[in-house]
């Protein structure tokens, strides 16, 4: 494997994990469409299975083409290592459950994708696990809720669907101060706009579905691990296994061993590698998603039938300064939300959209709208809605890449057909 460290990011993102030697010269990564792989002796199958030999079993376990992904987006991340997995849910899913046991608490930010949420309140519930919800952006409430059962600390670096943004690099300390791990789900921000890693935290989640696969096509997550996080004997005991096994890659070892192979939350080498060919752009992208994205912002908010716009782009956001600290003002992400009078209103405004796609997902290169509140939030109680900002009024919107011109004819001509 070709390892370009000193590479600027939009090269590497290119040319990150590539190895032309084990590729017969292919550029791109080779999809090894194979349930499992031949072993010349037993010892050496007996080997593997050990643990002792990092050759491939089966797919459920590992597959060339995922490993090439996993090597990319660890170097993107500045990671020690990467599983991918079958989804974003897959990957939170496992990343979580490696750290809790029956009884134990974890701490989240209460701005949180809707699968998320239910997983973290619904689900685990049921396992007698409790997630305690503070403000995001509420340093001294997410401390005040760490006691001695809390395993860890999660944050989205921008809330889905509520734009907000923590500040990870203190929330880190304050969770190593109580010996607990910080854990990101950076899909929003990708690491093109920060490395939560770099900032303190010690875990990083993607859904790869979104802005890192970039065309629609690829359902996929990523576990990444930064390998610093020491886990203490007294906090995590369970863990002492993993670190005898795997030291600096205990987490990861245990995300995969007991959970990622258990579970069956494999990755599709097809959707690694529709995802690999989609980061080659993926700087690209993020500039233009984000240079649209603030035109788009200031576009609706000259509009006087929008009733609000919610962008960190905005100096008067109230996420904007840490914003531009966190991501060193390189941008403030390609997602927007705004209000329109009334959900009539919003359904309206969807039904007459030409250009935009009405659907539910984000990160896409086309632009995509969606009313989340009679859509994937639709069967959550109104005062739950109300806490994780979805209003009958709001409409999301994933800013592509078409050019910005059109992007706000189709939005102004949806506008006017309001009346
Ligand atoms: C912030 C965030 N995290 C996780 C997910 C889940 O990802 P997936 O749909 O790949 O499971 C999503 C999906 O929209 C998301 O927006």
């Amino acid at each position: 494997m070709i390892q370009k460290k000193h590479y600027r990011f939009n090269t590497q993102v290119i040319h990150a994990a590539q190895s032309s030697e084990d590729w017969q010269g292919a550029t791109l990564p080779p999809i090894f469409q194979t349930a499992s792989h031949l072993h010349t002796t037993a010892e050496n199958l007996s080997q593997t299975f050990a643990g002792k030999k990092t050759d491939h079993i089966y797919m459920r376990l590992t597959n060339p083409t995922n490993r090439i992904l996993e090597e990319k987006l660890t170097a993107l991340e500045g990671g020690l290592g990467a599983v991918v997995m079958s989804s974003g849910m897959a990957a939170i899913t496992n990343a979580c459950m490696a750290l809790l046991r029956a009884g134990d608490e974890f701490v989240t930010g209460n701005s949180l994708f809707m699968s998320t949420y239910l997983l973290f309140i619904n689900v685990f519930k049921k396992y007698d696990i409790t997630a305690r919800l503070v403000e995001s952006t509420d340093i001294e409430a997410i401390e005040k809720a760490i006691n001695t059962k809390t395993r860890f600390v999660y944050l989205e670096t921008i809330g889905n669907p509520k734009m907000d943004i923590p500040d990870l690099s203190r929330v880190a300390e304050i969770a190593h101060k109580h010996g607990i791990p910080l854990l990101v789900d950076s899909t929003l921000s990708t690491p093109y706009l920060c490395r939560p890693l770099d900032l303190g935290a010690d875990v990083v989640i993607h859904s790869t579905t979104k802005y890192l696969s970039g065309h629609g096509n690829a359902v996929g997550g990523v576990v990444i691990d930064g390998g610093n996080f020491k886990w203490s004997e007294e906090r995590f005991p369970d863990f002492q296994p993993y670190i005898e096994r795997k030291r600096p890659l205990a987490f990861l070892d245990k995300v995969w061993r007991e959970h990622h192979i258990n579970f069956g939350t494999t990755q599709a080498p097809m959707h690694s590698y529709l995802t690999a060919l989609g980061l080659d752009t993926l700087a690209l992208r993020m500039e233009r998603h984000m240079g649209n994205t603030l035109s788009v912002a200031r576009y609706l908010r000259e509009r006087p039938e929008v009733c609000w716009v919610n962008y960190p782009g905005f100096e008067d956001h109230p996420s904007h300064g840490i914003a531009r600290k966190l991501f060193e003002d390189k941008g403030f992400g390609g997602m927007l939300t705004f209000g329109l009078k009334d959900q009539t209103a919003c359904f309206r405004f969807i039904d007459s959209l030409r250009l935009i796609y009405h659907l539910a997902n984000l990160g896409d290169c086309k632009t995509l709208a969606i009313h989340p509140y009679s859509s994937q939030y639709v069967s959550f109680d109104d005062a739950i809605r109300e806490s994780l900002s979805i209003t009958p009024d709001m409409i999301r919107l994933s800013v592509g890449i078409e050019a910005v011109e059109d992007i706000c004819d189709d939005l102004g001509q949806a506008i006017d057909s309001l009346g």
